[in-house]
């Protein structure tokens, strides 16, 4: 534990808190492994992957992360069986139920990613609940993606668009890369610029796909009940280390 203790600090210290990544997203994947390898079932494996959310939050938020992006929920995730996806709608009204009231003390902006009309009653209402509690907060927004995939964004952008042209609030010549991005669910917000996927999966499954352009990737063999501070401040400072031209020299 003090051997824990004395290996956070040091890392920590490796930070240079005037390079940090305004914006950091995360894919959360390995849960169901993780319970697996210790032979519980996968909801075992979300509920501790919820602990790490908790950690995770606050710890982003001392560093002074401005916004964190967290793929909990992916238009592709309702094809899991049913008892899987009411386990995790259950654990997103716990964990709300349990951290709102913390996160608005902490002055966290609650925004979510993705078309909440097709989550259930008592998430909607929940997740309405937190966005609405916290609408006023600036310390750092937390983007919780539920029932997000990243073409769906993209598309339901264009739809949008197509909408404000016909009704004469847009020009097409007028559309540019900028202000296509108000057409987004993060609309107002700047691209991640670090993407962390732990697990071993070396892909993005459909998330921010438009936003990604030029975010830093940082793959771990971790799985994300196991992802704890330690490897989150790693994260950044690898990410500090890399060279990023956005296309130039
Ligand atoms: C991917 O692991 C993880 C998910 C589909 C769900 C992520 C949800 C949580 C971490 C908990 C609840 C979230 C909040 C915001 C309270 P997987 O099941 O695909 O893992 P596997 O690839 O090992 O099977």
């Amino acid at each position: 534990m003090q051997d824990r203790k004395v290996v956070i600090e040091e890392l920590k210290s490796q930070i240079d808190k005037d390079k940090l990544p305004s914006h950091v997203a995360i894919i959360m994947d390995g849960n169901g492994r993780w319970a697996q390898k210790k032979h519980l079932p996968r909801t075992a494996g979300h509920k501790e992957g919820m602990e790490r959310v908790k950690e995770i939050v606050e710890v982003a938020s001392n560093l002074g992360i401005k916004y964190l992006s967290l793929y909990a929920f992916s238009t592709e995730n309702w094809k899991r069986p049913e008892e899987e996806v009411n386990g995790l709608m259950k654990l997103l009204v716990q964990y709300l139920r349990m951290e709102l009231n913390n996160l608005n003390k902490n002055n966290v902006k609650i925004k979510t990613l993705g078309n909440i009309d097709g989550l259930p009653k008592l998430p909607r209402e929940e997740v309405i609940r937190a966005v609405e509690l916290t609408k006023n907060n600036n310390k750092m927004v937390l983007n919780i993606a539920l029932n997000y995939g990243g073409r769906n964004e993209i598309v339901t952008g264009v739809k949008n668009i197509l909408k404000d042209v016909k009704m004469g609030k847009m020009e097409i010549e007028d559309l540019t890369e900028e202000n296509f991005q108000e057409y987004l669910y993060t609309i107002s917000q700047p691209d991640p610029d670090l993407l962390i996927r732990p697990s071993g999966e070396l892909r993005i499954s459909n998330f921010m796909l438009y936003q990604i352009a030029y975010t830093e990737f940082w793959f771990s063999n971790i799985y994300w009940p196991d992802f704890r501070e330690e490897n989150f401040y790693q994260a950044i400072i690898d990410y500090q280390k890399r060279d990023r031209r956005y296309g130039g020299i």
